[in-house]
């Protein structure tokens, strides 16, 4: 696995910032984005927007540091792996395997030694002028505009599953949306969890159910029209009937447990 990575065009922007090393990329403060995650006693992780100025425009970036966030499979490892280590790899394949999502600018895993616990730090480059699908949803009546928006994020899943991969955490605001000219174009983000797996129906169900449930449908329509995108068909067939009654059973046993 690689243990550093710089994209050379915002190595610069670093240097400028005097930002290019581990160190200072971890004491620097940045505005929070979400109240920080805690993995378990000693791990934690947070992701911070920053705003860095070059001679020609500003860069915003998100940084992901984590420290003892480890994935469970590399706990017993000599050399455990930070989550987001996890993450950055995905974003590469993913990006090779033509799924949308960001892109990578800088990543760096130091190791835990005797004096330091391990400690990681993901940088992408931020989606300016996209929104969380929740939130674009939300402000968005259109109704062929949300069906392209359905398109898409089908389109997507669909492309994520034939490869074999699952996102394992496929909420609305993991999916960002930008407009332009009537034109809709989205990204994946937060692939932390995301799995290259045998895709059962089962597991699609989950996935699919993941995604339905927190979405904010204006009614039953839509969310078929979602499902028929899905499954690329025009009307839905006995299969894919049985399917969304999972997905309905699914949904319901999240509520009770909600409760
Ligand atoms: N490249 C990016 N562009 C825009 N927003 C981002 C980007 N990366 C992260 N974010 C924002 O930061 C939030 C937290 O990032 P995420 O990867 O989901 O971290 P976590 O693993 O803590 O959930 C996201 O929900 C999103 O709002
Ligand atoms: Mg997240």
């Amino acid at each position: 696995m690689k243990k550093r990575f710089l994209d050379p065009v915002f190595s610069s922007v670093l240097k400028k910032h005097e930002l290019a090393d581990f160190d200072s990329l971890w004491l620097h403060e940045g505005r929070l984005v979400e109240e920080g995650n805690v993995k378990h006693k000693s791990g934690h992780s947070h992701v911070v927007r920053l705003k860095l100025e070059d001679s020609t425009k500003t860069w915003t970036v998100y940084m992901k540091r984590q420290e003892n966030y480890i994935t469970t499979k590399s706990r017993i490892m000599v050399r455990p792996r930070a989550i987001c280590a996890r993450e950055f790899s995905n974003i590469n394949t993913w990006r090779k395997l033509g799924i949308p999502t960001m892109q990578a600018l800088y990543f760096e895993q130091r190791d835990n030694t005797k004096k330091n616990p391990l400690r990681a730090i993901l940088i992408t480059k931020g989606l300016v002028g996209y929104l969380p699908l929740d939130e674009w949803l939300a402000k968005t009546p259109d109704r062929k505009l949300r069906a392209q928006a359905f398109l898409k994020t089908a389109q997507a899943l669909r492309r994520i599953h034939n490869h074999s991969w699952l996102h394992h955490c496929l909420f609305p605001k993991h999916i960002f949306i930008r407009e332009k000219d009537g034109q809709l174009t989205i990204k994946l983000i937060d692939l932390e969890k995301a799995k290259k797996c045998i895709v059962t129906k089962r597991r699609v169900i989950n996935e699919l159910t993941a995604f339905i449930r927190r979405c904010e449908w204006r009614n039953k329509t839509e969310m078929l029209q979602f499902m028929k995108y899905y499954c690329g068909v025009k009307t839905l067939g006995p299969e894919h009937r049985r399917m969304l009654k999972r997905i309905y059973a699914r949904m319901q046993y999240k509520k009770d447990k909600h409760r």
